[in-house]
């Protein structure tokens, strides 16, 4: 397909011992949009990631990566990809610059300065250049290894777990620079396990739990379909049964007959009017409420329900 940049096809990975990291995974992840992978511990994130780069050999199954079988030719499609892996690991005693002027030959580009002074400038990381790996601090480190995925100019950025350890500031800079990124045309794909990141940055969400994808979906469609919000509204004086006149909404009474809850299916914006009728339904039996609560289920709740109890 001409709008997808990644095609997995029937993907399976059992590692030496007999573990069925993934089953039968198909998934396209589109050009230029920002695709979260979300799923527990040990759901096979990183094996997905560590295939589609070449780290990991599949059972069975293909890839095709920036219009490459990463099979059969594996040289051009490694050239499309960065990636910015879960577990630091570079060499510790070379200095940020050389660090990233090696990657770049690597994959055999010729060399360019103004590249390499710009993915540092956009990190942040130009100052330490010529410092040593070693001694820049944990979140540092992890910058370089954006900076390092992004020397060759490829198309298609993995982020695993980007911002694992990193603080609240530095987090928000990095989502800063990935959608600068995504804007420069480069696709991106990241797992995490803090879900705000997802619902801050993505455009769809895959989950995949023990090996499978279960669900891919445009983020807020997922949000409309699977989302809630819940209102709570604390009444003057108790009722002491629920007025036929407000049975149009899916309210309920609490025993004490102090509290209206009301939950309605879907994201705010769908769901303001019909707190807003019941409002006005209320006003016109002259019920007076002390205070409306409102809270939306955040995609936390959404993910913590698809995969509950399937994992202890
Ligand atoms: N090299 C390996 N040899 C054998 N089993 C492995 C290997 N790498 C991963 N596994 C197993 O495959 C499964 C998936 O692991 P993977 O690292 O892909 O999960 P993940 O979703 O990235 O988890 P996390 O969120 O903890 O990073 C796990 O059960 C893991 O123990
Ligand atoms: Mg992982």
């Amino acid at each position: 397909m001409a709008d997808s940049i990644i095609q997995i096809e029937k993907l399976d990975k059992t590692y030496k011992g007999g573990h069925q990291a993934l089953k039968n995974v198909d998934l396209e992840i589109k050009r230029g949009e920002i695709f979260a992978l979300l799923g527990p511990n040990g759901a096979g994130k990183t094996t997905l990631i560590g295939i589609i780069c070449g780290l990991v050999r599949p059972t069975s199954g293909t890839v095709i990566a920036d219009g490459h079988d990463i099979a059969k030719d594996f040289r051009k499609a490694r050239s499309a990809i960065g990636l910015v892996p879960q577990e630091l690991a570079t060499d510790m005693f070379t200095t940020v610059w050389a660090t990233i002027e090696f990657s770049r030959g690597l994959f055999g580009k010729a060399p360019n300065k103004k590249h390499l002074e710009k993915v540092l400038r956009d990190l942040s990381l130009w100052d330490k250049k010529d410092n040593k790996i070693a001694t820049l601090s944990g979140g540092m480190k992890r910058r370089v290894l954006i900076a390092k995925a992004l020397a060759h100019e490829p198309t298609i950025l993995f982020l695993d777990e980007p911002t694992a350890g990193v603080d609240v500031e530095l987090r928000r800079e990095m989502w800063e620079m990935v959608r600068r990124l995504r804007e420069s045309g480069v696709t991106i794909i990241l797992t995490t396990h803090y879900i705000e990141e997802a619902e801050e940055m993505a455009d769809r969400i895959g989950v995949i739990n023990k090996g499978e994808i279960i669900l891919v979906e445009d983020k807020h469609d997922l949000m409309r379909k699977l989302g809630q919000t819940q209102v709570t509204i604390v009444l003057k004086e108790p009722l002491t049964s629920l007025p036929h006149q407000l049975l149009t909404w899916p309210v309920t009474l609490s025993e004490d007959g102090t509290t209206l809850h009301l939950a309605l299916k879907g994201e705010s914006d769908d769901t303001e009017a019909d707190a807003t009728g019941l409002i006005k339904a209320l006003a016109a039996l002259n019920i007076d409420f002390k205070s409306v609560d409102m809270s939306r289920s955040s995609l936390e709740d959404i993910f913590v329900s698809l995969v509950a109890g399937d994992n202890q």
